[in-house]
């Protein structure tokens, strides 16, 4: 914890977790999707929109800074799922939001809904990414796989974003192109490839099909080959030479990380392991608005799921074309790079209900609790971490005499039976510098070295970041407040 920033050691142990297709992730997802609408303008014939029946809504922007508070390092967040997400009129605080913490946002869209106004919203709330979903460049045949758009209007809304951003004068978003390759347009992607090359266009990502609901396309592995390898060629030709850089499926395929480091949350709060399990009757782990998402993150279904990708692949990814399953085949690391619970209950601390914007000479507490049901780790150590807005590290102890000290010590010594108060201060001395401070709670090991967090962490590691301002502006503060809300 001396030497690393806490959130590489998050990262460190999420990559770990990967690597050894541990069923208990002690780390906390860096990157998720949520579904900020299920609702569609449109009835493209591969989608699974027509298919899925759950409630169709618009996410409200409390139930988004509810979601957020429970993903303490997250660096980036796809802002959508099944459905148009502008449709959804609360993206744009959604997105500043994001941006204000520095949480990278993107998300796809079919650009039927463009307007100069929503165009210009999207870059002053600063959105990183945005993608366009074209699956053809002839007109009719674009047209006749979006149901109920229009090609010529599609390209114009695309144009005129691409102005915007000029006319602003913003480096971001960047903008993408998404195509999904199915039978209908293999035989068409040099043409569309072409095409979004005279375009200013930063990106293309071509996507292989999900056919969990669509036509059984796995034809594409032998007839298309020969298409799908000369446009594998062109590819690698634009990729080297020009400003746009494309992506696309049949190239580099990798194992799939996401149960170990990301989440697909949907519209409803349903939890499941992404985007292309995004029908909650199919597959969910729990509901983000009903249950702690730690205790989601690492229930036994959770568990179970990541378990079975070590003999095979699991049903709901059969028809998942996006990542490779000859890993199966291969030997995994040894399972020793991680600390296994044999019993698959792992400890989950959690900051309380606090605030988040404090005054000098206001009263502050800090609580924690653990909210794991069962766990086999008895033998811990309590480490709490404060990290000053000029970036240095405290440790919490439990001794009057010292109750910050700059060497890690425990502040406790066993577990939490219930709700331990860390600090309690009738009034913040007005000797604090004002600006963000981060809490972090962690169980070790008992007894263990510091210096190797990772090898005897027992527990999530929790974290909350408090404003502490000297002379705010009451501007500033509503919306740290509200965009720090704990659950
Ligand atoms: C479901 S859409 C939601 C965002 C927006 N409505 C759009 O179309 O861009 C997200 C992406 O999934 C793609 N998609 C739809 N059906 C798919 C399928 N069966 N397999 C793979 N991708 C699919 C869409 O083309 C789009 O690029
Ligand atoms: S626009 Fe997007 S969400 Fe809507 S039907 Fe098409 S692919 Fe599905
Ligand atoms: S469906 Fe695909 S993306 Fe999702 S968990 Fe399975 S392999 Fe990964």
């Amino acid at each position: 914890m001396q030497n690393k920033s806490i959130e590489t050691i998050n990262n460190d142990l999420l990559n770990k977790s990967f690597q050894s297709r541990s069923f208990n992730v002690l780390a906390s997802p860096n990157f998720i999707k949520v579904e900020v609408s299920n609702i569609c303008n449109l009835h493209c014939i591969m989608c699974p929109i027509d298919d899925i029946e759950a409630p169709k809504r618009k996410l409200t922007l409390d139930e988004f800074k509810h979601i957020l508070s429970q993903f303490p390092f997250l660096t980036k967040i796809g802002l959508y799922g099944i459905g148009e997400p502008l449709n959804n009129p609360r993206i744009y605080e959604m997105i500043k939001i994001c941006h204000d913490r520095n949480i990278e946002t993107e998300f796809v869209s079919n650009a039927t809904l463009f307007n100069e106004t929503r165009i210009n919203k999207l870059i002053e709330a600063g959105l990183s990414n945005i993608y366009i979903s074209i699956d053809s460049v002839n007109p009719q045949k674009y047209e006749s796989i979006r149901v109920g758009s229009n090609f010529e209007k599609v390209i114009q809304n695309l144009k005129t974003l691409i102005d915007c951003k000029k006319a602003a004068n913003s480096k971001t978003p960047l903008i993408g192109i998404s195509t999904v390759t199915m039978s209908e347009n293999v035989k068409e992607l040099i043409d569309i490839i072409n095409f979004i090359s005279t375009l200013e266009i930063d990106r293309l990502i071509i996507t292989g099909l999900n056919t969990t609901y669509t036509e059984q396309n796995i034809s594409i592995k032998q007839d298309f080959n020969q298409d799908l390898n000369k446009v594998l060629q062109l590819c690698k030709k634009i990729n080297q030479s020009g400003k746009l850089k494309i992506k696309f499926f049949h190239e580099n395929k990798a194992a799939c990380s996401l149960p170990w480091n990301s989440v697909f949350i949907t519209v409803n709060g349903d939890v499941t392991p992404c985007m292309n399990c995004a029908d909650s009757s199919i597959i969910s782990f729990g509901n983000i608005f009903q249950q702690n998402f730690l205790e989601i993150w690492n229930n036994q279904q959770y568990q179970n799921f990541r378990t079975s990708f070590r003999s095979q692949i699991p049903t709901v990814c059969k028809p998942c074309p996006d990542y490779s399953f000859d890993y199966l085949n291969s030997e995994l690391p040894a399972k020793t790079s991680l600390v296994y619970d044999n019993t698959h209950n792992i400890s989950c601390l959690n900051f309380t209900e606090v605030k988040t914007v404090y005054q000098i000479n206001e009263p502050i507490t800090i609580d924690l609790e653990d909210i794991s049901q069962i766990t086999s780790y008895s033998q811990v150590d309590l480490l709490v971490a404060i990290q000053r807005p000029d970036g240095r590290i405290l440790y919490l102890t439990n001794d009057n005499s010292e109750p910050f000290s700059i060497y890690p010590k425990p502040f406790k010594k066993s577990r939490i039976k219930s709700k331990l108060r860390l600090l309690n201060l009738p009034k913040i001395p007005d000797t604090f510098q004002s600006g963000e401070y981060n809490f972090y709670a962690v169980y070790y090991k008992q007894n263990a070295p510091f210096s190797n967090l990772e090898k005897n962490i027992r527990s999530n590691i929790a974290k909350h970041t408090i404003l502490i301002s000297k002379d705010r502006l009451e501007g500033e503060a509503n919306i740290y407040e509200n965009t720090n809300r704990t659950n």
